[in-house]
């Protein structure tokens, strides 16, 4: 079932940080970092705030754009929301949607990521789908379920043939910012179970499908969890906000 010719993606979640004085630098940073010697596809995930000005800086370095969540809806009296086609007007292609911090402190329901998901996919953004358990989830043996849950909910409304243009996120949430780094054997088990839960709708989709670890990668750990034969590169949180850490992410993919 695996498939060798899945394009490797590192993603920076830069999270609620930073400033154009810290911005600036970084990027610099990153672009003179950038070698041909990294296969990996980059996408740097700015605030919103940020988004005109990292996609100047970003010119021709070959990483692209995304953002951290969007609305629901495509325009209308949404006070504070940003739609897929604003998004789109700052040459983002690709959106994060269902992040746990999401999830977890404003309420996003399994019913409310699909919708964004769907509006992302009709709007021709590629969303990064999140999903991940809770320790107690995982203690309680629920990780699969959890999971399952998680997935069903967006191939119930979008359909298996939206994933064809999606990418998810594994974030185990006792892992996200902890420096509890899920095993790359814990993180492999989850990874395989979600090209599995895809493939009983369509193999040639679950086959192709990109599939992120997300959750204390860092520089030293990078490279033996992309070693996995199921997972595709990393969606990196703390660990982006530094250049050096983040190239070296880049290289192990
Ligand atoms: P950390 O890399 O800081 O654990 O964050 C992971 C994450 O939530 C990325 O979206």
């Amino acid at each position: 079932m695996m498939s060798s010719d899945r394009q490797p993606l590192v993603a920076a979640n830069w999270k609620m940080n930073g400033s154009l004085d810290t911005i600036r630098p970084l990027m610099g940073k990153l672009i003179e970092g950038i070698r041909a010697d990294v296969k990996a596809e980059i996408v740097i995930c700015p605030p919103f705030v940020y988004l005109a000005e990292v996609a100047s800086l970003l010119g021709r370095s070959g990483m692209v754009l995304g953002a951290q969540n969007l609305a629901r809806h495509d325009s209308g009296a949404y006070t504070g929301e940003i739609s897929a086609a604003m998004l789109l007007d700052y040459q983002c292609r690709y959106v994060i949607v269902g992040h746990s911090e999401r999830r977890t402190l404003y309420g996003e329901t399994d019913v409310l990521v699909a919708e964004k998901f769907a509006q992302a996919n009709k709007a021709g953004l590629t969303p990064i789908l999140c999903v991940g358990e809770y320790l107690e989830e995982r203690e309680a043996g629920d990780t699969d379920n959890v999971i399952a849950r998680q997935l069903d909910a967006v191939i119930s409304k979008c359909s298996i043939e939206s994933f064809d243009q999606a990418v998810i996120a594994y974030e185990p949430v006792w892992a996200i910012g902890t420096g509890r780094t899920a095993t790359p054997e814990q993180a492999q088990e989850v990874h395989a179970f979600i090209r599995l839960r895809l493939a009983r709708h369509d193999e040639r989709i679950a086959d192709n499908v990109r599939i992120l670890y997300g959750g204390s990668v860092k520089a030293t750990n990078a490279e033996e969890l992309f070693t996995m034969a199921d997972i595709d590169g990393g969606l990196i949180g703390g660990a982006s906000l530094d250049a050096n850490d983040f190239l070296a992410i880049c290289r192990a993919a």
